[in-house]
């Protein structure tokens, strides 16, 4: 008899291993657990299930809402620090990755170098979500779109504008730009711009598409926010590069998102940052705790996305 093969396992590295239909399903999913959630029914879709959680750097929001996702989908959480187990003395993550695979059912990564997150992946036998990683933030940037169209709708043809240091989550911007035809528009100083792999792939993908997704590098906060229908930003100073503390903050003097620069966007433009904030530096307070941020929504929706990440690579 012919044994059929089973479905080879998917992991969430960046957004280019998403399709548009599976984020757009996605979301139609976290909307379904978010209602749940809020009515308190219970939705144990993946009871009797483990996730891994390894964190190499610090982290608020994406440990609480992954452990307490997985509770409330009637699973288990692991919070692994690295500094805690055999990885953080040197076992190598090609082994760590086969050994956990034995034990759980998915690892979520946050860490440093990205390639570390495509080793894991590749030894691992189980699916391997992205927390973080020096080059991408996929779970962060599902969310804030997810947010953005639960406020106003389709994102598809608005205009989204990043002001800041081209990182890790500017990176996932623009990879949601080309999955999801919108226009990003990015500011950033000229030494911190996005990485040019990332460009060019997003550049490819949406030429393919043939969309309305573009991507536009420029210089001046005011000439990127100009008409924007969202402005977000992130720290000057992302974990890891705590260094380049005082470089970073001469070179982005004038990359802050205040009220002045909000008036340049669209009267009923959102605010958005991924978190954590440092008033006075990214974004002032009187913009972070206005009326056009949707900030703590933007925060709340980690939960209800990832839940729908976990059920579809984990259930
Ligand atoms: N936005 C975000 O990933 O926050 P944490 O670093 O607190 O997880
Ligand atoms: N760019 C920031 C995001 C934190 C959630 C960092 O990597 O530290």
């Amino acid at each position: 008899m012919n044994t059929p093969s089973l479905p080879a396992k998917r992991d969430l590295l960046s957004l280019m291993d998403l399709q548009p239909e599976e984020i757009h399903a996605l979301f139609a999913r976290a909307a379904q657990l978010k209602a749940a959630q809020k009515a308190r029914e219970v939705v144990h879709t993946l009871k009797g299930r483990t996730l891994a959680m390894i964190f190499e750097k610090p982290s608020t929001r994406t440990r609480v809402s992954f452990e307490t996702g997985m509770y409330q989908l009637g699973g288990h959480a692991l919070f692994l620090s690295s500094k805690d187990i055999q990885l953080g003395r040197g076992e190598p993550l090609s082994d760590s990755a086969q050994v956990l695979s034995r034990f759980v059912d998915g690892i979520m990564v946050r860490t440093f170098a990205h390639a570390n997150l495509v080793t894991m992946a590749q030894y691992a036998t189980v699916p391997v979500i992205n927390g973080l990683s020096d080059d991408f933030h996929p779970c962060q940037i599902l969310a804030d779109v997810f947010t953005y169209q639960e406020h106003r709708g389709s994102i598809a043809g608005r205009k989204v504008a990043w002001v800041g240091d081209g990182n890790n989550v500017a990176h996932s911007w623009i990879l949601a730009a080309a999955r999801l035809d919108f226009h990003l528009v990015m500011a950033t100083p000229a030494d911190y711009g996005p990485n040019p792999q990332v460009v060019e792939w997003a550049q490819k993908e949406m030429a393919a598409r043939a969309g309305q997704g573009s991507l536009t590098v420029l210089r001046h906060p005011r000439e990127a926010v100009a008409g924007a229908d969202l402005v977000t930003t992130d720290a000057w100073t992302s974990m890891g590069q705590e260094k380049e503390c005082k470089r970073r903050a001469r070179a982005f003097a004038h990359y802050c998102v205040d009220t002045a620069l909000m008036r340049e966007a669209q009267q009923d433009a959102l605010f958005m940052h991924c978190l954590p904030a440092h008033r006075g530096e990214e974004v002032t307070s009187e913009v972070l705790d206005g009326p056009q941020s949707v900030v703590w929504d933007e925060a709340e929706n980690r939960l209800h996305v990832q839940k729908a990440i976990l059920e579809w690579l984990m259930g």
